[in-house]
């Protein structure tokens, strides 16, 4: 499998990203709402960066099937926590057409929330079919299936500690 971005890249990436939270939410104790599956490994490293007082939660969304956005989303675990009033910082592997992401921030903005602010990994931004606003990037790729480091092909490869691309053969 071709290795699209190094282990060493990512830590160094996510270093950065950490940072200017900090910076940006100082004063701030804002809710990191890990997208699951995917968005797990990347939390569990960017949560690792934070230096101010912060909370976690997890949101359980379905919307692909094989290598395809089936652009059905779906909840498959809630929230377990009350937003009203928080600072939100959506945590996403990857932004692909944008409707995962569009009817995640959709959803949470009847929730009340004081703000959201998305971190996303990866950005396809060449698949882009909704506009989404994305605050913290990590990287942009292009319109290949990344897999490793949280991302799945049907369930698997998710422990792997670069992002390489995945090839149907
Ligand atoms: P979107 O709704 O098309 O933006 O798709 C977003 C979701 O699809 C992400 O949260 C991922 O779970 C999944 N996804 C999109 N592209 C990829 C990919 O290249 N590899 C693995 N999962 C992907
Ligand atoms: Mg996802």
């Amino acid at each position: 499998m071709n290795i699209l971005i190094r282990e060493d890249d990512i830590k160094k990436r996510i270093q950065e990203i950490g940072a200017e939270i900090n910076q940006d939410y100082k004063n701030k104790n804002p809710v990191f709402i890990g997208v699951l599956k995917g968005a797990f490994v990347f939390l569990a490293d960017l949560l690792r960066e934070i230096s101010i007082p912060a909370e976690i939660d997890f949101l359980g969304i379905s919307s692909y099937t094989g290598t395809q956005s089936s652009g059905v989303v779906r909840i498959t675990q809630d929230l377990s926590i009350n937003i009203e009033d928080r600072d939100i910082i959506v945590v996403e592997d990857i932004v692909d057409t944008g409707r995962t992401l569009n009817y995640i921030i959709s959803n949470l903005k009847t929730r009340g929330p004081r703000s959201i602010a998305v971190c996303t990994l990866l950005n396809k931004k060449d698949a882009r079919l909704v506009d989404v606003p994305l605050t913290y990037v990590g990287f942009n790729i292009p319109r290949v299936f990344a897999v490793g480091y949280g991302l799945d092909y049907e369930n698997k490869f998710r422990n792997l500690r670069h992002i390489g691309v995945y090839n149907a053969q």
